[in-house]
């Protein structure tokens, strides 16, 4: 897998020292609180797995199953839900985790559906990579693990066609990878 990789972004032990910092800093934000957490599958499963493993607070965990990309690196701007009912999230304090916020059109629709299906106490989100891009719908993250430059990433939960989720690191993916297999 490192082969198809043009250079390593973000290293494990980096990640692990943000998560440090990002969990202290939900911790005090919710202190007294009850939590839930609705974690968008796959991209967040490392992501929530490392980091709400150093929340100390009481919390329930709900998935998400969601599409956006289909398989290319470039949005479809269609977010297609997985399963037929949404979460019944009435009442709660609502933190969205995701992998990447790119365009926002993914946490967009989806923070949509939330408010319209079901409404929560209150709700944020938290992202462990923020992309640099000029284009972004209205929409912005709460928590933000790193902010990354306008490149396709892969690793910790990030895939390109379901393959590097794996990777215990975030990578650029070489271009030649994704344009051979278009
Ligand atoms: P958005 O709707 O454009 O914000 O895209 C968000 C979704 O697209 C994320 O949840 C990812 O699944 C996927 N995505 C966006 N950028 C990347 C990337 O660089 N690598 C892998 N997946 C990405
Ligand atoms: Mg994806």
């Amino acid at each position: 897998m490192q082969e198809d990789l043009s250079k390593t972004l973000i290293h494990t032990t980096t990640i692990f020292a943000r998560l440090d910092e990002l969990a202290t800093q939900i911790t005090d934000d919710y202190q007294g609180k009850e939590l839930t957490v609705l974690a968008i599958m796959s991209g967040s499963l490392m992501f929530g797995a490392d980091l709400l493993r150093r929340i100390p607070l009481p919390l329930r965990i709900t998935c998400l199953s969601v599409s956006s990309y289909h398989g290319g690196t470039t949005s479809s701007g269609h977010v297609k839900f997985h399963q037929t009912a949404f979460p019944d999230l009435h009442g709660r304090h609502v933190l969205i985790l995701d992998d990447i916020l790119d365009t926002g059109l993914t946490l967009q629709t989806i923070r949509e559906k939330l408010h319209n299906e079901t409404s929560p106490l209150s709700t944020k989100i938290c992202v462990l990579l923020r992309k640099n891009i000029p284009e972004r719908r209205g929409i912005d993250a709460d928590y933000v693990g790193f902010d990354i430059a306008n490149e396709f990433v892969v690793g910790y939960g990030l895939d390109y066609q379901e393959k590097y989720r794996n990777l215990p690191y975030i990578g650029v993916l070489r271009q030649e990878v994704a344009a051979m297999e278009l």
